[in-house]
């Protein structure tokens, strides 16, 4: 029985290491740096937006598996189509999109190689996800993760801690 237990969380966690992706909105445009909001284990062809408007300089795409694309929109629904931005962030591994001072208000990643961007399969507003995750660099310039969500702080909360300079209350609440 415990075998099983084990053999299914297992195949489980691969499932979900395989079909998810972080995408975070950065504040900088250099290098995927200061405060972000992410949409954690994002699902292939799901639109995360729209961002809050102080983010999308840069984006990260974490964890993106191998013949993967992340894409970036300046439209906040990733649409309409000619709103896409040609990111050429191919998987695998983790990428960082800067926009130079273009800002992308959505994302999403799609399987494919190609730096041209296709539709996002489905962008009408109930099917965007919402940013799940803030992130910040901590006093040591350590990067950490603060789920949202669960009836804890939301983003706009936690982005205003930040920019209050109140690092210990943000340290209070990240994930370890
Ligand atoms: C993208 O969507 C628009 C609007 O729904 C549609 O007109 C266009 O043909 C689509 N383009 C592709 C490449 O699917
Ligand atoms: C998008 O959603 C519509 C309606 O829910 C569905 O008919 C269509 O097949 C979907 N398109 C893709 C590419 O998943
Ligand atoms: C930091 O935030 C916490 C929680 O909101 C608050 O109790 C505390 O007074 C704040 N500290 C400063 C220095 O603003």
């Amino acid at each position: 029985m415990v075998k099983i237990t084990q053999v299914t969380a297992f195949i489980a966690a691969s499932a979900l290491s395989v079909a998810a992706v972080d995408v975070c909105f950065y504040s900088n445009t250099l290098g995927c740096s200061g405060t972000a909001g992410c949409c954690n284990n994002l699902a292939v062809n799901l639109c995360c937006g729209p961002a809050a408007s102080g983010l999308g300089f840069s984006i990260k795409y974490i964890g993106l598996p191998d013949i993967t694309t992340g894409q970036a929109w300046s439209g906040d629904r990733c649409s309409p189509a000619s709103t896409g931005i040609r990111t050429f962030q191919n998987g695998p591994g983790d990428r960082c999109w800067t926009g130079g001072g273009l800002r992308a208000a959505s994302g999403a990643w799609t399987f494919g190689t190609g730096g041209r961007v296709a539709n996002s399969s489905n962008t009408t507003s109930t099917e965007c996800q919402g940013f799940n995750a803030f992130k910040y660099s901590d006093a040591q310039g350590i990067e950490q993760t603060i789920q949202i969500g669960g009836g804890g702080p939301s983003f706009e909360e936690l982005q205003a801690l930040y920019v209050a300079g109140n690092l210990s209350a943000l340290d209070a609440l990240k994930d370890n």
